[in-house]
């Protein structure tokens, strides 16, 4: 095994998570806007999206890829400490998504909070939990990235509707045995590029809603080009400064989990950060764009597909609204 001389004080023990069984296609949506499957394909690498039915919130989607990770790290939802859930489409305004989950599995003797970094929050929240861990007598935490982005996305705006799509994903850190666990996180934001990727309605910026065309007030807006050249710059950026950071090389690396958005920022990143195309995990054509809960899902995926062994060392690189973006080596 690669010999690393950093010692993890918490480690990933658990992964779940949940995707609605509804799937909207490439060709579904050439029945709702101008666009084409090939296209899509070509642009994005997207194929399908799950989506989720009427009535179905956030904190389902959550509670189904908990209730995994808990049961394969055998931790019990009384054991937990924290529960911190990444989300820009929480159930309510308030209180967050987080209680909601809290309830849901009976976790009672946890503090549980709400994470806004749009796609960063899962990562963000990995982050935090490391230092929670390392400062502070917890045991148990459960860190979630869980949306419903179908609530948020212009239906009739062919340049973003063809990108995202609903899920959850879901880990459970524990107490490190001093070999396996979280290396090194690394994160990150820039707000003077915050109007690059943002819905504008729900907040206090806008408190009558009539001042704002719909279409732009509650529904994502992107400048797909702009983002597009941040998020690779910034998720390399990330990618390399955390494996200098830990000590390892970009050879070192077993498997690259990036960010689901767009395969050609996946290459890109992957091209630019040296790791070969086997070692990058690709789920985005089955679920699309899933904001915070892209690498949870994709993560999850990657172990129980069995793409991730035993002493395997892990990176994960994300890019979102914000901008935020960030970075982590895991060993497994
Ligand atoms: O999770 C946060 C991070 N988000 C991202 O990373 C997303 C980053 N951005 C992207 O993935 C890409 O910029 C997009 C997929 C959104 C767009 O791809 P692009 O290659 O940057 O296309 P574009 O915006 O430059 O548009 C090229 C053309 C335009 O037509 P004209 O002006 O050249 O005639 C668009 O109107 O493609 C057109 N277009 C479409 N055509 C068919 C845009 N969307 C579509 C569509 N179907 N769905």
């Amino acid at each position: 095994m690669l010999e690393v001389n950093i010692k993890p004080v918490s480690m990933i023990a658990g992964t779940g998570s949940y995707l609605p069984s509804r799937v909207l296609s490439n060709f579904d949506l050439e029945k709702m806007v101008n666009t084409s499957d090939e296209w899509i394909k070509v642009r994005t690498g997207i194929e399908y999206r799950a989506i989720v039915e009427d009535g179905v919130i956030t904190s389902d989607l959550c509670k189904e890829a908990s209730l995994e990770a808990l049961d394969e790290a055998k931790v019990l939802p009384e054991e937990l400490d924290i529960i911190v859930v990444g989300t820009i489409t929480g159930d309510v305004k308030f209180p967050s998504t987080a209680c909601y989950v809290q309830k849901k599995i009976g976790a009672k003797n946890a503090v549980a909070f709400d994470l806004g970094a749009a796609c960063c929050g899962f990562l963000y929240g990995i982050s935090i939990a490391d230092h929670m861990m390392k400062s502070t007598r917890y045991k148990n935490i459960l860190v979630l990235g869980g949306e419903i982005l179908s609530s948020i996305t212009n239906w009739k705006d062919r340049n973003t509707c063809v990108l995202f799509g609903d899920g959850a994903g879901a880990c459970v850190i524990k107490r490190s045995d001093g070999k396996k666990g979280i290396l090194g996180t690394y994160i990150k934001s820039d707000g003077t590029l915050s109007e690059l990727l943002t819905m504008p309605g729900g907040g206090t910026k806008y408190p009558d809603p009539s001042s704002v065309p719909d279409e732009k007030m509650n529904f994502i807006n992107m400048e797909g080009r702009e983002v597009f050249k941040h998020a690779v710059i910034n998720m390399t950026e990330a990618g390399k400064l955390i494996l200098k950071e830990v000590g390892l090389k970009s050879s070192d690396v077993d498997i690259l989990i990036p960010h689901q958005a767009n395969m050609r920022i996946i290459e890109a990143v992957a091209k630019k950060i040296d790791i070969p195309k086997e070692r990058v995990f690709i789920n985005l054509n089955k679920y699309g764009n899933t904001s915070a809960a892209s690498i949870p899902i994709a993560l999850n995926e990657a172990r129980k597909e069995g793409r991730i062994k035993e002493g395997d060392i892990c990176l994960m690189v994300v890019f979102g609204g914000g901008f935020t973006w960030g970075s982590a080596v895991v060993r497994f």
